[in-house]
């Protein structure tokens, strides 16, 4: 079955769509984890808000998380650290570590399956970037401590530990403060317009619009489709292999991640950027067989991420341009706390108050990054490959996946049933059918 195994036993608060046109003082456009989040941050905080979602709330990307609470991204520290300076790499545990802090402290008043756990980076060979995550670690002052004592069905050559973290489960949570939140569902965002969202359901005006829509939407300001690509990746669902305690991720993107949910072990892996060829979940079958032979899959499913330039998110003012618009994306894997953090920055701009990590995670910041050459030069490829289905979102030519029986597209990660009906954004609408 291709439903995760949060969306099994969990059923969402309904809400009725948009009737005619509305105002509010913020809008957020997309009802997945940062935008319930933020929805709930400003209700708190006594500002009025309005949150549309297109389809159902947690429609997304939110029911496919394998649901890591933790500032562990795997080896990031010493990336940030020479990408930008120390400060930053500091900066970003902290705005992490305060994002766990708010989670632990909901989580007390919500039934969600909330458990701290230590998380923990390992690698099976011996590793230069591994040896020098740690330098980093300790030149910035970040506790965690090496072992090689896991709970993991191999021999390690190390892991980083991470103490204090923690794992949840998501639609419980995200249905819980949904509740009580003003949220129209099935009200469509088309274009920005000033002041104004136009939606297929009528006009919003707001004071202040934040897209959380995982992809941003619209592409005339900020560009987006230069500053990110997605990532598939699988998950599995393991019946009748042995429990883990804490939360596991090699230190290799392309290896396995481990956590236990209740009964099942959740592995997660096979990334690959969305429209390359992929063997989808077949190694992760593989994997479960080899490590834990008469493990049954019980549930699979893939998720998607978005992947910015420099290792950090882009959260703050959508463009220098855009004054009154601000977003939230490219979590870089770490939609949890990313989102967390999302939710506290931007609260935090939207009521005019400073806040300590707003300038690191800038959408305007530098975009003059390597990355930025292979995602042009991929999107160029693309756009003049002659073959048809074509993407709607800017026309690159789609791939036919055969895991999942849905066109990819390469780009951007827009995807599309075999029917041509959308699956993931930044395109907006389904595939034209053929004349
Ligand atoms: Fe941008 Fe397809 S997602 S062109």
């Amino acid at each position: 079955m291709l439903e995760s195994v949060w969306a099994n036993d969990v059923k969402l608060p309904e809400f009725e769509s948009l009737q005619g046109d509305a105002k509010t003082d913020v809008l957020i456009v997309g009802g997945g984890m940062a935008g319930l989040l933020i929805a709930h941050k400003l209700t708190q905080g006594g500002v009025d808000n309005l949150l549309i979602e297109a389809d159902r709330i947690c429609h997304g990307v939110t029911r496919n998380t394998t649901a890591k609470i933790t500032s562990q991204h795997g080896l990031v520290y010493d990336k940030l650290a020479k990408m930008f300076d120390d400060d930053t790499a500091k900066v970003y545990y902290q705005a992490n570590q305060d994002a766990i802090g708010q989670f632990r402290q909901l989580c007390k008043d919500i039934p969600c399956d909330f458990l701290e756990q230590s998380a923990y980076v390992y690698t099976k060979a011996p590793s230069k970037t591994f040896d020098k995550e740690m330098q980093t670690l300790q030149r910035l002052g970040i506790p965690f401590a090496q072992t090689k004592d896991t709970q993991l069905p191999f021999p390690v050559q190390g892991a980083i530990r991470f103490r204090r973290q923690a794992q949840f489960h998501p639609l419980m949570f995200a249905g819980a403060i949904a509740k009580g939140l003003n949220i129209k569902e099935n009200t469509r965002f088309l274009e920005f317009d000033g002041s104004d969202a136009i939606t297929n359901r009528g006009k919003i005006h707001a004071k202040c619009i934040v897209m959380a829509t995982h992809f941003p939407l619209i592409n005339k300001h900020g560009c987006y489709f230069l500053k990110m690509y997605q990532q598939r990746s699988y998950v599995v669902a393991l019946e009748g292999a042995h429990k883990l305690d804490g939360m596991y991720r090699d230190a290799d993107n392309k290896g396995l991640s481990f956590r236990s949910f209740g009964d099942y072990l959740l592995l997660g892996g096979n990334s690959h950027k969305t429209g390359k060829p992929t063997t989808g979940w077949k190694s992760l079958e593989n994997a479960a067989g080899q490590y834990y032979p008469g493990a049954k899959v019980a549930a699979q499913w893939a998720t998607q991420d978005c992947i910015s330039l420099d290792h950090l998110p882009y959260i703050g003012q959508y463009s220098k341009q855009t004054p009154k618009l601000f977003v939230a994306t490219g979590f870089n894997k770490w939609g949890m706390t990313g989102s967390m953090v999302a939710a506290t920055v931007l609260c935090d701009l939207l009521e005019g108050n400073p806040d300590p990590y707003e300038n690191i995670f800038s959408p305007s910041r530098s975009i003059l990054r390597k990355q930025l050459l292979v995602n042009g030069i991929s999107a160029t490829k693309n756009l003049l490959t002659p073959t048809a289905p074509r993407c709607p979102h800017l026309g690159c030519a789609l791939k036919w996946n055969p895991q999942e029986h849905s066109w990819d597209c390469p780009c951007h990660g827009s995807r599309f049933g075999k029917d041509g009906k959308l699956l993931d954004n930044p395109a907006t609408g389904d595939l034209p059918s053929e004349p």
